[in-house]
């Protein structure tokens, strides 16, 4: 169905609930249709604190962008999976700290880099770019991310709320394909859904039916992802992993949930409900 009501994009379906969309509900945005709602408010009603979740991911790319800049000096960003245009947008969270940071969007959703290429392309400095964010190959060889990213120079490769898509075995190897080809001093910035009760994320992965495969990530597992192959250098349950791993050090404060990311907090993990498990990896 191309096109079936007002406010839609020629040769875009609305009909069919839609991943980008189901986010910009949480977020309360307005890029969303009722299939889209559906869906998002089923998977709310099952667990109320995802639009908690959304926002809180969202507070920690803004925060991670920002410190990215002033802390690792990074002025150009591939926000790989980037969803709907949100606010503040990664180019202005950077930008409040480089004016002249660069961005580009990376998203394999047509709604997704529509919206990008008429909001945000237009500036200088920023590019929308239609790829597959789980080829590192065709995502860094792509002309249009050349025009705003030098590869030769640092860059923040954000992965915010996509690694949950896909096995640990499969996230590991996402990272792996960027932290290989970008330059030491990049920074890679990562969030994941994590549900402390996997019934809960089973049922929540049922009704999330765009999504694919919800993969229920813990703290080990996206340190795993972040490091590379090998084993964990935690015991179960720690949080904080500083160790060297695998050419990606994680930095302070360790894997957190994003609101203690945000404040810099390291403590041990929440044994119960759900939150975004966040990190901010740097390559040496
Ligand atoms: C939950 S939203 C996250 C948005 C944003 N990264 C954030 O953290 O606020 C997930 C986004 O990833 C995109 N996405 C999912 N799989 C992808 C893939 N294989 N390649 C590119 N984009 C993908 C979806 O289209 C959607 O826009």
């Amino acid at each position: 169905v191309t096109v079936p009501e007002p406010g839609g994009v020629p040769g875009i379906d609305v009909t069919t609930p839609n991943m980008a969309r189901i986010y910009d509900c949480w977020l309360g945005g307005k890029d969303n249709f009722p299939a889209d709602r559906e869906v998002g408010e089923k998977m709310a009603a099952r667990w109320p604190g995802l639009p908690r979740m959304a926002r809180d991911n969202r507070a920690f790319v803004v925060a991670a962008v920002a410190r990215a800049a002033g802390i690792g000096g990074i002025a150009q960003f591939a926000d790989l999976g980037a969803g709907l245009p949100a606010h503040p947008a990664v180019h202005e969270a950077a930008r409040s700290v480089i004016p002249s940071a660069r961005v580009a969007y990376v998203d394999n959703d047509p709604v997704v880099v529509l919206h990008a290429r008429a909001l945000l392309a237009k500036g200088e400095g920023l590019a929308a770019v239609s790829a597959d964010l789980t080829d590192p190959d065709a995502v860094l060889s792509d002309p249009c991310l050349h025009r705003v990213i030098d590869l030769g120079r640092p860059v923040g490769v954000i992965l915010g709320a996509v690694l949950h898509f896909y096995a640990a075995e499969k996230a590991q190897a996402i990272v792996a394909g960027y932290a290989e080809r970008v330059a030491p001093g990049s920074w890679v910035i990562a969030s994941v859904a994590h549900m402390a009760d996997q019934r809960v994320a089973d049922s929540l992965g049922q009704i999330y039916t765009p999504a694919g495969t919800f993969h229920n990530h813990s703290a080990d597992d996206l340190a795993r992802i972040l490091r590379g192959a090998g084993r964990s250098p935690g015991r179960p349950g720690r949080t904080l992993y500083l160790a060297r791993m695998g050419g990606l050090k994680i930095l302070p404060p360790g894997i957190q949930c994003a609101r203690r990311w945000i404040a810099g907090i390291a403590e041990a993990l929440p044994g119960t409900g759900g939150y975004m498990l966040t990190a901010v990896a740097e390559k040496r």
